[in-house]
């Protein structure tokens, strides 16, 4: 096949792209994403801040642009993301204790439930551990204690049943500390019947990444039984040091059954949150790069 979606396909995996709504009216950045992609998500515009502005009041209009994109052209969505410490509105701040577990519920309710039958895969809480493995000190774990994880994936399967639920973050690029606390987490969760489906590896990278655990990190997880997506992928550099990485993380995927898709975290190096240091698989011309030419060999069996 000649595009990542395509090829990806051809095992049954996406291959998608962080998006922002106002550029899908920008020709170049869309007929790169229709001709590539078959999966999207909302680089911003599904998160807290974007979408409850004020408590119990909802604003779903970039979201929306990025659904209905998507459905139009069958692409699938990821949702991103229910629970942060970042990016969540001013008005969270102040709550506390059972108040704030009710917003966080309330907030899961609204969002998800919004979106119901429309989400492939929801990023339910997103970087909850530190890098030594011990749970990040947040205002949802420090006001609402080591429950609160459980409790949002439970409130996400009563809003959308259907929707993949996923537990999402970044350094976990191989078997270390952070890694092992959230696998510890999802063997408590699945021993307990609380409800999560997938593991986000967002793998933000660089070319000198060291990847030796990386597959086997991701089969470490699916042999628990849950799905592993790598949700937000870039890395750092140029020509055949960012390819290399690329592809072996690209491989990676690919050996691995449950391994379901992959995302980039945008399409153009002239968009990306890290844009200096030129991450993505298309350049600031939406020209192909080295590494573009990796994943899609990588995709097709190469
Ligand atoms: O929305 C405001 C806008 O109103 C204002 O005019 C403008 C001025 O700077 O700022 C806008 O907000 C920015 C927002 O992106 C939307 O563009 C924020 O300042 C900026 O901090 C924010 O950055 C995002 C970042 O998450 C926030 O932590 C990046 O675009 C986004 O790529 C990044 O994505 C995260 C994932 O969600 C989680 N994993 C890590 C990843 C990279 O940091």
């Amino acid at each position: 096949a000649d595009t990542l979606g395509a090829a990806a396909a051809q095992s049954g995996r996406y291959f998608g792209a962080a998006v922002v709504p106002n550029l899908l009216g920008d020709a170049s950045y869309s007929s790169t994403l229709n001709r590539e992609f078959n999966s999207l998500v909302a680089e911003n515009a599904m998160k807290w801040d974007a979408t409850e502005p004020n408590r119990n009041q909802f604003t779903f209009g970039g979201g929306d642009q990025i659904v209905n994109y998507a459905a139009s052209r069958g692409m699938s969505v990821r949702g991103h993301t229910l629970v942060w410490h970042a990016q969540y509105p001013g008005w969270v701040e102040n709550l506390s204790g059972n108040d704030l577990r009710q917003a966080m519920v309330g907030h899961i309710n609204g969002v998800a439930g919004h979106w119901k039958g429309k989400i492939h895969s929801w990023d339910v809480v997103n970087e909850a551990f530190e890098e030594n493995g011990s749970r990040r000190q947040s205002i949802f774990q420090q006001r609402l204690g080591n429950g609160y994880i459980e409790d949002a994936f439970r409130a996400a399967r009563t809003a959308d049943p259907n929707a993949k639920l996923c537990y999402n973050d970044y350094n976990t690029d191989g078997v270390n500390a952070k890694s092992t606390g959230i696998y510890n987490m999802v063997v408590d969760f699945r021993n307990r019947g609380v409800p999560i489906d997938c593991v986000g590896m967002q793998s933000h990278l660089g070319s000198n990444s060291n990847l030796s655990s990386y597959e086997a990190n991701l089969r470490r997880f699916s042999d628990l039984g849950v799905d592993v997506q790598i949700t937000e992928l870039d890395v750092g550099g140029s020509g055949s040091g960012q390819a290399n990485v690329y592809r072996q993380v690209t491989q990676a995927c690919m050996a691995v059954t449950r391994c379901t898709g992959i995302t980039t975290w945008g399409i153009t190096d002239r968009y990306s949150w890290r844009a200096q240091d030129t991450p993505l698989l298309f350049d600031t011309n939406y020209q192909k790069k080295q590494a573009y030419q990796a994943v899609l060999d990588t995709l097709n069996g190469g």
